[in-house]
């Protein structure tokens, strides 16, 4: 929808459970946010999604769920503890701290204080470990997921000797102490990545470079992303990171603007050379053809998981009169919708249709768990509260269900509704 402020959609965030504030009761903690009943269905399903199209279906990609805390040696290696900085300015008289990229002058923003000159700040978080009499080891929270491939490839080569190319696959947490979290899900510190290290022969890069972007269009049409809203930005050798020797954004016009949604990058043998000379492992890969070995090549591609749930409900975001009355309604694909359906009988003190629509909710349940049930106020407000949340369809139980076994079933978009036979009505939702 043209027009939309972030307003508005963090506050139907909060009004029907899909994100509110971290540990909000005690006035937030900056860039943390808690997904509620149907945010995680939401988030979910994207996941499961991503996974099905990039992991499961496919011969060539091993998944994985590695660990979040990591020795400092694998981010010495990696480079991020050198080079995984932002340039950070700090008010002199206020105290407070800003990218130096995201302000204009010398002038504090908030109190008008001197601003300091700027120095790096390193976004991993450290975690000291063990009992302080013997001394801490320190460890960091992982800064980006894919470490835990890299340090897993021998692994995975010696349990299932795949041949080239091949991917190791995984999605989980990351997390980066930004200096100025913003943007509701856009910048946290503590967020969801998805993604993937394909292994590849060097001279195999441009091509498989080609092939990744393809698919990764293929994804954002697939999850419900408006791809009119979608542009390719290729990064500059300043601003790509330290590992990369070509990266694209693909940025999304999000309500704040224009802003980087997904990476496509290729990090060369970067990660594996540097693992393999400061582990002494052997990261090498043997072609058995030619008996060539030699360091695998990678291309990345990187899916930021709550950055695709921002841009999914921004672009299913719709307002329009129903009826006369105006309404909104999330136009999710039914593969993301936290509820697949909702069943409800049309009146809830008649036992009758009660008893009928439980037993059609429970069978609905056999094909797909996410059935909603609910009987609390008048139907229109039932199907409004659906709305809201992206179902794709509510199924009435009326009295001419007692007689012919059929029932209604309305469309979210359209709002239309049409009988269909108890019989048909899984083929017809599913
Ligand atoms: N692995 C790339 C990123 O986390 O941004």
């Amino acid at each position: 929808m043209e027009g939309l402020t972030l307003d508005t959609l963090v506050s139907l965030a909060k009004r029907r459970g899909f994100v509110y504030p971290g540990s909000e009761i005690y006035g937030g903690l900056a860039g943390t946010f808690d997904y509620g009943p149907m945010g995680v269905a939401l988030k979910k399903n994207i996941e499961q999604l991503w996974w099905n199209r990039f992991v499961a279906t496919r011969d060539d990609m091993y998944g994985l769920d590695s660990s979040i805390i990591m020795p400092e040696a694998v981010w010495k290696a990696s480079g991020h503890l050198e080079g995984f900085t932002d340039p950070m300015v700090e008010c002199e008289k206020c105290k407070h701290r800003f990218r130096a990229d995201h302000v204009e002058g010398e002038k504090c923003p908030d109190c008008g204080g001197k601003l300091s000159a700027a120095r790096q700040f390193n976004l991993l978080f450290p975690v000291e470990m063990g009992a302080a009499s013997g001394g801490t080891t320190t460890g960091y929270l992982r800064g980006e997921i894919a470490q835990g491939m890299f340090v897993n490839f021998k692994n995975v080569i010696d349990s299932f000797h795949p041949k080239l190319p091949f991917g190791l696959a995984q999605s989980g947490k990351a997390f980066r102490n930004e200096i100025a979290p913003r943007e509701f899900l856009f910048r946290v510190r503590e967020f969801d990545l998805m993604e993937f290290e394909y292994f590849i022969r060097p001279d195999m890069w441009e091509e498989r470079f080609e092939y990744w972007r393809k698919e990764m269009w293929a994804w954002i049409e697939e999850v419900g992303i408006d791809k009119e809203k979608v542009h390719e930005l290729e990064v500059s050798a300043d601003d790509r990171a330290h590992y990369s020797k070509r990266t694209i954004d693909f940025e999304f016009d999000f309500p704040f603007g224009r802003k980087e949604l997904y990476g496509l990058a290729y990090r060369t043998d970067y990660d594996l050379s540097r693992h393999g000379e400061a582990s002494k492992e052997n990261l090498t890969y043997l072609d058995e053809e030619t008996k060539e070995k030699f360091v695998p090549h990678v291309i990345e591609p990187t899916f930021g998981l709550g950055r695709t749930v921002l841009a999914v409900l921004a672009s299913a975001y719709r307002e329009d009169e129903l009826g006369g009355e105006k309404r909104v309604y999330l136009a999710l694909p039914p593969a993301v919708a936290p509820v697949k359906a909702m069943v409800s009988p049309l009146l809830k003190n008649k036992p009758e249709l009660v008893a009928k629509a439980r037993e059609v909710r429970e069978m609905l349940r056999k094909v797909n768990p996410a059935i909603a049930w609910d009987d609390n106020g008048n139907i229109g407000k039932r199907y409004r509260r659906q709305d809201e949340i992206g179902t794709p369809y509510c199924v009435t139980i009326d009295f001419d269900t007692l007689e012919d076994n059929t029932v209604t079933v309305r469309d979210r978009d359209t709002g239309e509704q049409k009988r269909v036979a108890i019989a048909d009505l899984s083929s017809t939702l599913f």
